[in-house]
């Protein structure tokens, strides 16, 4: 699953960090989370609980001939977590990439070892639509979208689902919206989260998920503790918020592999 938004800001890291978590521990999942975000973000978030590793994910994506991610993964001390490790040069690789055959195409070759190996892979993606991000959802099968209460997140996530569609036909990648998340909701905006609300239902119908991630300090907080909330304060509504996430999410696959 790509956790991608044209936005900066809006909580795909930390939406990407807190479920992957949620899965690992209260799913009993074995969860990879895959940096595709050259601001190295999921490792500064979850630092207290992880390690560099010596092969980063430009590596993998640069490499010839091909080379499998597993090379770069390497477990986190939370019980089911592996990650990638922090990887600036992932900037320079967006570039260098550019003159690849199939650039598009790297990371989903480069995961197929990882998908056998993990239940659940979450990749995090730079808040643009380069080949770092196209690689996150052509690797993927689904994709969450969350989405803060401004119309700038609004118009973020009309063109992140334009470049879905154009994912589905034009690469004929079968990708799924898994979603699009509100996040940092704070309640006390009545009007603002009133106006959003109405245009997220208008544009976007069923896929605004039910679960809404509040504005949380302890979420802010525990990223820059280096931990995930689930471990920094399991009882903030931001960690009951991300528990609900993650059983909604199950919930809806468990859907459609039963039609
Ligand atoms: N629900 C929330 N409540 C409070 N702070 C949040 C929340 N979600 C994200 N933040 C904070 O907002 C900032 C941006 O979030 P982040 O997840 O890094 O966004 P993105 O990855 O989309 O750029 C971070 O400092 C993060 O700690
Ligand atoms: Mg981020």
């Amino acid at each position: 699953m790509a956790v991608a938004a044209q936005k900066g800001g809006v909580g795909k890291t930390t939406t990407a960090v807190n479920l992957a978590c949620a899965l690992a521990a209260h799913h009993g999942q074995r969860v990879l989370l895959v940096d595709m975000d050259p601001q190295a973000h999921v490792h500064a978030s979850l630092r207290a609980v992880s390690r560099p590793g010596p092969v980063a994910v430009s590596d993998i994506l640069l490499a010839e001939p091909a080379r499998d991610l597993m090379d770069a993964v390497v477990p986190s001390a939370l019980e089911g977590l592996s990650l990638t490790p922090p990887d600036k040069a992932l900037h320079e690789a967006e570039g260098r990439l550019a003159s690849k055959v199939g650039r598009e195409v790297i990371l989903q070759a480069a995961l197929d070892t990882a998908r056998t190996w993990f239940d659940t892979i979450v990749i995090d993606c730079p808040p643009n639509l380069g080949n770092l991000t196209l690689n996150a959802l052509l690797a993927a099968d689904e994709v969450l979208v969350p989405c803060d209460m401004s119309l700038l997140a609004l118009e973020g996530v009309a063109d992140l689902l334009d470049t879905v569609q154009t994912v589905n036909t034009r690469l004929r990648h079968p990708l799924d919206v898994a979603g699009v998340l509100r996040t940092r909701v704070d309640t006390r905006n009545v009007k603002q989260n009133e106006a959003i609300d109405g245009a997220l239902r208008d544009n976007f119908g069923g896929l605004v998920l039910d679960t809404v991630i509040p504005v949380n300090s302890a979420l802010a907080q525990a990223q820059t503790e280096g931990q995930p909330i689930e471990r920094f304060q399991p009882r903030s509504r931001g960690a009951v918020a991300y528990r609900a996430l993650a059983a909604e999410l199950l919930a809806h696959r468990g859907e459609r592999v039963a039609s």
